[in-house]
C-alpha cells in the first residue's frame, strides 16, 4: 500500500504492508526515535504527534495516516532539549527509554492545557509510563516547564 504523509514538515510518501502500525512504518524509514515497549498501547513510548495531537503509534495503522501531518521528536529538538534541561535539574531523567514519547506528550500538554493542576497533567500523562522513577521528579519538572504551581 501507499500514501502520501507530511513527516516533520516535509512530504513523505510512505509504502507499507497493509495492518501496518505507524510505529514499525516510521522505524524502517529511520525515524529511530519512535521506541516500541510493549506494542499494546500500554506505555507511551511510541508516541508521535498526528496533526498535532499526541497518538500512541504502536496502535494507530499507518493507512489511516493518509493526508495528515506526523510530527516526531527530532522536529521539536528546541523545546525537547529546553524541557529536558528541566528534567535533569529535578534529577528525573534516568535511563531516557521513555524520553522521546514523554517528552511529545508534555510538549503537546504545553500546548493544550493552560496553568494545569497535578490533577491535570497526571491525567494527561497517564498513558506515557516511566519504568526507572517514581514520577515526582518528573512532575515537578513539568510545572516548572509550564510555570505553574
Ligand atoms: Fe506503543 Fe507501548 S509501544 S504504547
Amino acid at each position: 500500500m501507499q500514501l502520501e504523509t507530511t513527516i516533520n514538515g516535509r512530504p513523505v510518501p510512505l509504502t507499507f504492508a497493509a495492518g501496518e502500525f505507524l510505529s514499525e512504518t516510521l522505524r524502517r524509514y529511520g525515524y529511530l526515535s519512535v521506541k516500541e515497549g510493549c506494542d499494546t498501547g500500554s506505555c507511551g513510548l511510541c508516541t508521535v504527534w498526528l496533526d498535532g495531537s499526541p497518538v500512541l503509534s504502536c496502535s494507530t495503522l499507518t493507512a489511516r495516516c493518509g493526508g495528515k501531518e506526523i510530527t516526531t521528536i527530532e522536529a521539536l529538538q528546541t523545546e525537547a532539549e529546553e524541557f529536558g534541561r528541566f528534567m535533569v535539574a529535578e534529577g528525573a531523567e534516568q535511563c531516557g527509554f521513555c524520553a522521546p514519547g514523554f517528552t511529545l506528550t508534555v510538549l503537546a500538554m504545553k500546548r493544550e492545557l493552560v496553568d494545569p493542576d497535578e490533577k491535570e497533567i497526571s491525567h494527561y500523562l497517564a498513558g506515557n509510563l516511566c519504568r526507572c522513577s517514581g514520577y515526582q521528579g518528573q512532575m515537578r519538572a513539568i510545572k516548572k516547564y509550564m510555570g505553574v504551581k
